[in-house]
């Protein structure tokens, strides 16, 4: 990475911006707005080098072979491993299992609860979870006989914590939140959550898939039981994230697949599993891409977390207000903490109206549920037009969406 990169002391944009070729394109004749990113970010110039080095120079599998390519390749995805542990402050490296993303880190955990809870047993997600962090959970219920408890939240989309609070009880084994909301951009009070859970004896699991990119967790201060991450929200590829466990609950839970790199020793009779991390990474993993998200962490904290969070808190602001002048238009989601997500309708206009038309101005959002239709039953809504920031956003991309709306608002009404 290079120093031109980021000027000392000042967040320089326009240098920040000259990392990712893909914000050079056009996108039906039109520079590409880029405000998907809670869906995926994109990729500097830096992390797509380390891709192409490794195919390059040492593309080999690993933990296997004597050979020389084999080690270089088991080296540097040791190191990501090590990256991964600083940047969130894990205690050890095999508490860092690497997994294809979110949702196959939360199966993973679901599947292994599975001969830990019985009938009467309660687990709880809150109200504003994605898909992925409902469905393994209902599927554990019907496993066990479990039952789902849910932490309901206001219209500002804020969890109500007086209800959470009476939720609790003993009889709850697990709790599950997101960190952020990836439809509405809450940030959700997860060190009070965390620890209510635990007076009572429950296991925690934090989706921290849509907050990484914007707030630097220290999970052994949070006490956390389990974090969930995917490379792709933060500048690294797609396929490969990480589940933290806390090594307690690693050792407790069984694997979650079979196969090679996963064992200790295989007999017909009986086969005994690897020491962590190993136990869980069965199978040739995401080699490339595990190296490429230490790369990408690199890249991030080179920028820094905290010139990140306040760069993309003042662009939200100005967003918000520039998209607040537009009649007829709401927005969903308006927790005191939030970050870098606006979900908004026009009324008497449907999402997938305005998506379509910001995308014919080259301005990309993401419209829809978002993964995410318990949050759109609870507002009695289709959907939402969502527009999503990064720290390589600009004001200027933000008055040309602004105006794409306004575009779309008089065409469609
Ligand atoms: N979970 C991703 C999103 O919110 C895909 O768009």
């Amino acid at each position: 990475m290079t120093d031109k990169s980021i000027l000392a002391n000042k967040f320089d944009v326009d240098a920040i911006r000259k990392d990712f070729p893909i914000l050079n394109r056009e996108v039906n004749g039109q520079h590409l707005v880029y405000l998907d990113n809670a869906a995926t970010s994109q990729t500097p110039q830096q992390v797509i080098d380390v891709i192409v080095d490794y195919y390059h120079r040492y593309n080999a599998n690993i933990h296997r072979g004597v050979h020389t390519l084999s080690q270089e390749a088991t080296d540097a995805y040791e190191v990501a491993r090590q990256k991964i542990q600083k940047h969130f402050n894990i205690a050890h490296s095999y508490e860092v299992i690497f997994t294809s993303g979110t949702t196959h880190g939360i199966n993973l955990v679901a599947t292994g609860f599975t001969s830990f809870l019985k009938k009467g047993d309660e687990i709880m997600v809150s109200a504003m979870e994605h898909h992925s962090n409902i469905v393994p959970w209902q599927m554990l219920c019907e496993r066990t006989g479990a039952t789902l408890k849910v932490i309901p939240m206001n219209l500002n989309g804020e969890l109500i914590m007086e209800e959470y609070h009476k939720l609790l009880n003993d009889r709850t084994k697990l709790v599950f939140c997101n960190h952020v909301s990836n439809a509405l951009g809450t940030v959700n009070p997860i060190e009070e959550i965390i620890d209510a859970a635990h007076k009572v004896g429950a296991a925690v699991l934090i989706d921290g898939a849509q907050a990484a990119a914007h707030i630097k967790p220290d999970l052994q201060a949070l006490d956390v039981d389990f974090y969930t991450v995917s490379a792709h929200k933060m500048c690294g590829p797609t396929g490969v994230g990480i589940l933290y466990g806390k090594e307690e609950w690693l050792n407790k839970l069984p694997p979650y697949q079979g196969g090679g790199e996963m064992i200790a020793e295989v007999t017909f009779e009986k086969t005994t599993y690897a020491d962590l991390p190993h136990k869980f990474e069965a199978g040739t993993p995401n080699i490339c891409g595990g190296i490429a998200f230490g790369a990408a962490l690199d890249y991030m904290n080179h920028i820094g977390f905290e010139a990140i969070a306040q760069y993309e808190e003042e662009l939200m602001q100005y967003a918000t207000e520039q998209l607040l002048t537009i009649e007829g238009l709401q927005i969903y989601g308006t927790a005191k903490h939030k970050t870098s997500v606006i979900s908004f309708n026009i009324d008497g206009v449907h999402p997938y109206d305005i998506g379509t038309i910001l995308d014919k101005l080259g301005i990309a959002v993401r419209t829809g549920h978002h993964c995410a239709q318990p949050i759109m039953d609870f507002y009695k809504i289709p959907g939402t037009v969502r527009a999503s920031f990064s720290f390589y956003n600009t004001q200027e991309e933000v008055n040309k969406l602004v105006e794409g709306v306004k575009r779309a608002r008089n065409m469609l009404l």
